[in-house]
């Protein structure tokens, strides 16, 4: 597939290494000067291209920006990409990061996304830590291959979001419609607790309307205890102790 992908950071560079490999062909942008761009595409197996460009004739683009950056792009970014071109979000919304914005009150974080692009988004790739994109990646049918949560209301976007994250190494559920996608938030049981997809169906099924915030604060604090930035191991049980009601 034809893939553009907006941010080279933690997760746009790894999917864009990985699709690259998968075969794909892979366009970037960021915030750099062209030449320090090209570099970057260079290494990823990746084609460099200006933003206006990135989003230009491709099937499939990604949104791996931060939360607080959308409200800046051009407004008129998606104005001439067909409807059929899948947009992926990998974003999540950080308040110690993102700070306040207005609109996103009594929304989910893929519906103010999706309102401040002017499209429909599924939301993907967002439960699951760059870490463990980058090295627990498995074969399909592999035993404790982790699952990532796809949530969107395009049925035929979220299918071909699914084989793409297949091609990353990763199982998927079905995370529901954008309304629903609150259940794979950060401080949610399916917020990067590395869970299989019985695990990950029962984590989004088990989540609390409106408990998110307090059990994000809560996994935040602890982070703020350890005296270097905590592995990923510790950073799991961390998520999965939070979710629990029993982090200590
Ligand atoms: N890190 C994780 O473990 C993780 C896991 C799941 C989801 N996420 C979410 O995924 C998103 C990306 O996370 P990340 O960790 O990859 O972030 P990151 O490392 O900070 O990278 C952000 C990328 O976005 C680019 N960018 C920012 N504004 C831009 C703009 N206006 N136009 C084009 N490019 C722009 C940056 O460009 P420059 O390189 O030029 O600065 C950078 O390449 C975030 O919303 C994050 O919450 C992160």
């Amino acid at each position: 597939m034809k893939i553009g992908i907006i941010g080279t950071g933690a997760i746009g560079s790894i999917l864009a290494r990985k699709f690259s490999s998968a075969g794909h062909q892979v366009k970037v942008t960021n915030t750099r000067d062209m030449a320090t761009l090209r570099d970057i595409a260079a290494d990823l197996g990746a084609e460099a291209a200006r933003l206006e460009d990135v989003v230009k004739e491709v099937e499939v683009i990604i949104f791996s920006i931060p939360f607080n950056a959308y409200k800046d792009l051009p407004k008129n970014l998606l104005q001439d990409v067909p409807q059929e071109v899948i947009i992926m979000d990998t974003s999540n919304y950080y308040p110690f990061r993102d700070g306040e914005l207005s609109g996103l009150e009594g929304k989910t974080e893929s519906e103010y996304i999706s309102e401040t692009l002017g499209r429909p988004v599924i939301k993907v790739f967002n439960n699951i830590m760059e870490y463990t994109l980058k090295h627990k990646g498995k074969a399909a049918g592999e035993d404790g291959r982790i699952a990532i949560s796809v949530a969107g209301d395009n049925d035929a976007h979220k299918k071909i979001a699914a084989e793409l994250v297949d091609q990353t190494g990763f199982n998927t559920v079905d995370g529901g419609s954008l309304a629903e996608s609150w259940r794979q938030e950060p401080g949610t049981p399916a917020y990067c607790t590395e869970l299989n997809v019985a695990e990950l169906n029962q984590a989004l099924a088990a989540a609390e309307k409106g408990k998110a915030p307090a059990v994000w604060d809560a996994i935040m604090d602890k982070i703020q205890h350890f005296k270097t930035f905590p592995s990923n191991e510790e950073l799991v049980n961390i998520n999965r102790s939070a979710a629990a009601g029993n982090l200590k």
